[in-house]
């Protein structure tokens, strides 16, 4: 008997594709169970009126193009048939955790791996992990976008080079030198993540007059939303490559410091300054701190070095 409900860390579809080491998976969808919906429901209406106050332009037209709604989670099949032909990218569904190098290289290859669970109903707010209420209503919209899809295209590049700079770094290396060079690819890859976190999750941009939010975590959380754009205790500074790479962040609250992008291609145009300062060795001992980068991570990007070859992603079925 198959048991119903794909709901976040209670969902045994997910548990049984983990145990068997899937991490493409397709959309069950039957699975999802009226509190499921219900939840959807609730989480969309809940924003919907804040994105209209303080969402970027560009996310509002993309939530048109995508037809999303409150009425039922979608499927990822009919997001990927309006999504493909404006920016090339598609939402992939995974079991779970995408190590590091896996993730970026799919942003690369335009597909974006995207969780399929939702929230409990009993727990509406932000959570730190993902779902796809987080997935597909707060960064798929912004997919849509030309211009921000090729800043995701550009960050999985920087990942493929650095990638690979740790495979030539390794063949200068004397053994005496390795854990240095395991740590320059750790820091680097904490740069990278430390850059994503303050744009493609909690960016906000100046737009006009105003100040609009186009970062998935901000997009995704009815609280946080507004709280990011009107609260007297957010700090919001124009967004600077070098304080970002080397500022920590924590993910269990709303966020206290905030960066200001004066466009997307500013925001382009410093992802591939990061590949400068990447090759130049500037990222290869950030500041300390948060995000702290795990061994699988870490393995991911090695092992890309030595295959030096392009990730495997399934194609649309
Ligand atoms: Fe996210």
């Amino acid at each position: 008997m198959t048991v119903q409900g794909l709901t976040t860390t209670e969902a045994p579809f997910i548990e049984n594709a983990q145990r068997n080491g899937e991490l493409f998976i397709q959309q069950p969808y039957e699975l999802y169970s009226d509190e499921n919906q219900d939840t959807w429901q609730r989480l969309y209406r809940l924003i919907h009126p804040k994105w209209e106050r303080y969402a970027a332009a560009e996310f509002l037209a993309g939530v048109e193009k995508l037809r999303l709604g409150p009425d039922a989670i979608p499927r990822l099949e009919d997001i990927n048939r309006f999504l493909d032909p404006l920016s090339g990218f598609s939402a992939r569904a995974v079991s779970g955790y995408v190590p590091a190098y896996i993730f970026f290289d799919c942003l690369r290859q335009r597909a974006f791996p995207t969780t399929i669970t939702i929230r409990s109903g009993k727990r509406l707010e932000y959570l730190p992990e993902p779902d796809i209420f987080h997935d597909v209503a707060g960064h798929v919209p912004m997919h849509t976008d030309r211009k921000f899809a090729d800043i995701l295209v550009r960050f999985g590049e920087v990942a493929r080079r650095a990638a690979a700079r740790s495979r030539e770094m390794e063949a200068v290396d004397g053994s005496d030198d390795k854990q240095d060079r395991l740590n320059a690819v750790r820091n680097t890859i904490k740069a990278m993540a430390r850059f994503f976190w303050f744009t493609v999750e909690f960016g906000i941009m100046r737009q006009g007059r105003d100040i609009k939010v186009y970062g998935s975590g901000l997009l995704s959380s009815a609280g946080e939303i507004e709280y990011s754009i009107e609260s007297a205790d957010v700090q919001r500074y124009p967004l600077q490559l070098e304080w970002v790479i080397n500022q920590y962040f924590e993910i269990d609250h709303y966020q206290p410091l905030l960066f200001v992008a004066d466009s997307y291609e500013h925001v382009f145009d410093l992802v591939e300054q990061l590949e400068t300062w990447m090759d130049a060795g500037r990222l290869d001992n950030v500041a300390p701190g948060e995000p702290h980068i795990n061994e699988e991570d870490l393995k991911s990007f090695l092992a890309a070095g030595i295959e030096a070859k392009q990730q495997p992603v399934p194609q649309p079925t």
